[in-house]
C-alpha cells in the first residue's frame, strides 16, 4: 500500500518527534492535539529541534523549511481524513486510545491503517478496539526520536500480512531500522532494558554504590550513552513503573516487580527530568 499522508495523534515528546521525522522523509503530515495550547507547545519543539539540528549544522536550511513546509497541526480529528497512516502517541490509556480510534476511524478512509507507539499496552487488545484488527499494529519508536534510529514493528495477532509488510517498510521510509517484536510486554527493547534499570535501583538500595559511580561505571565502563539513573531520568520514572507494573502483571518473574524506591519516587512525583527531579536534579 503507498503512503503519501501521515497523520500523528498526539504532539507530546514521542508525537512530535514522530511527526517530525514523517515531515522530513517527505510526507504530508498531519499532528492532531487535544487542545491548542498542547499543539502550540508540541510545534515549538519541532520548530527548536529543527533550528538546533540548523546551529549544530546537522540540518540544511532547505531541509529545516521542507520539513515545516510538509506538517500541518490541527485538534479536529477530521482533517486527518487524508491520511494513509495514523500513527497513535497519545497518554497511555486503554479508554483515551479507544476513544480516539473511533474518532479516527470515523474520519479516515476504510483501507487507512492506524498504528500504535505504546510501549506498553497490548497490541492485539488495541487492534480489538477499532474495527480493522487487521490493518492494525504496533510501531515503536523510542526517545528522541529524531536521532534513535530504532524502531519496532509488533503485529497483532490479528494484523494482516500485507499491513505488517506496509508498517516495516514505512518505518524503513523513515531513515528507521525496523526489527519485528512480538507482542509481549515490553516488546524486544523494553524488555531487556526495564530490568536492567530496575535492578539498579535495587543495587543501589542495596549499597553497591552511589548513583554518580553507578552512572559512571556503566557509561565508562560499557561505552553505554547514558547510566541507568540518567537514563530512568529521561524515560522518566513514572513511565518505568508503570511499563514495570504490566510486564510483572503479565509474567509474575521478580525481576519485573519495581522496587520499593522506585514507586515511592513516583508517588512523591519525582518523575524524572520532566519534573525537573528524579535521581538527578535538574
Ligand atoms: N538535530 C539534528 N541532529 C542533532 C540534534 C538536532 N537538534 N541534536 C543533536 N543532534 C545530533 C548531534 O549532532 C550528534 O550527532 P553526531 O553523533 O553525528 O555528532 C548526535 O545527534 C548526538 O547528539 P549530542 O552530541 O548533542 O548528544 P549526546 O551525544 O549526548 O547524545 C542521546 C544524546 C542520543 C540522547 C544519547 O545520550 C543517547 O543515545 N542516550 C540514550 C537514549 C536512549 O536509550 N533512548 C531510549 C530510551 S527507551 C525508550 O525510548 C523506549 C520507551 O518505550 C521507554
Amino acid at each position: 500500500m503507498a503512503i503519501r499522508t501521515v497523520g500523528v495523534l498526539g504532539c507530546g515528546l514521542m508525537g512530535s518527534g514522530i511527526a517530525q521525522v514523517a515531515a522530513a522523509s517527505g510526507y504530508k503530515t498531519i499532528v492532531r492535539e487535544v487542545n491548542d495550547a498542547a499543539l502550540q507547545a508540541g510545534m515549538a519543539r519541532i520548530k527548536k529541534f529543527l533550528a538546533d539540528g540548523v546551529a549544530k549544522g546537522k540540518v540544511t536550511e532547505e531541509a529545516h523549511n521542507k520539513t515545516l513546509g510538509n506538517l500541518t497541526g490541527t485538534t479536529n480529528t477530521a482533517d486527518l481524513k487524508e491520511c494513509d497512516i495514523v500513527i497513535e502517541a497519545i497518554v497511555e490509556n486503554l479508554d483515551d486510545k479507544r476513544a480516539i480510534y473511533q474518532a479516527v476511524e470515523a474520519a479516515v478512509k476504510p483501507e487507512t491503517i492506524i498504528a500504535s507507539n505504546t510501549s506498553s499496552l497490548c497490541i492485539t487488545e488495541l487492534a480489538s478496539a477499532t474495527g480493522r484488527p487487521d490493518r492494525f499494529g504496533g510501531l515503536h519508536f523510542f526517545n528522541p526520536v529524531q536521532l534513535m534510529t530504532l524502531v519496532e514493528v509488533i503485529r497483532a495477532l490479528t494484523t494482516s500480512e500485507e499491513t505488517g509488510k506496509t508498517l516495516t517498510e514505512f518505518a524503513a521510509s523513515l531513515g528507521k531500522e525496523p526489527i519485528a517484536a512480538p507482542d509481549r510486554p515490553g516488546f524486544i527493547v523494553n524488555r531487556l532494558l526495564v530490568p536492567y534499570l530496575l535492578d539498579a535501583i535495587r543495587e543501589y538500595e542495596r549499597g553497591l554504590g552511589t548513583i554518580e559511580d553507578i552512572d559512571k561505571g556503566m557509561k565508562l565502563g560499557c561505552g553505554y550513552p547514558m547510566g541507568p539513573f540518567t537514563l530512568l531520568d529521561f524515560v522518566g520514572l513514572d513511565t518505568t513503573y508503570y511499563i514495570a507494573n504490566i510486564m510483572f502483571e503479565e509474567f509474575r518473574e521478580p525481576r519485573f516487580a519495581p522496587p520499593p524506591l522506585l514507586k515511592r519516587m513516583v508517588l512523591a512525583g519525582y518523575h524524572g527530568r520532566k519534573t525537573r527531579r528524579g535521581f538527578y536534579t535538574y
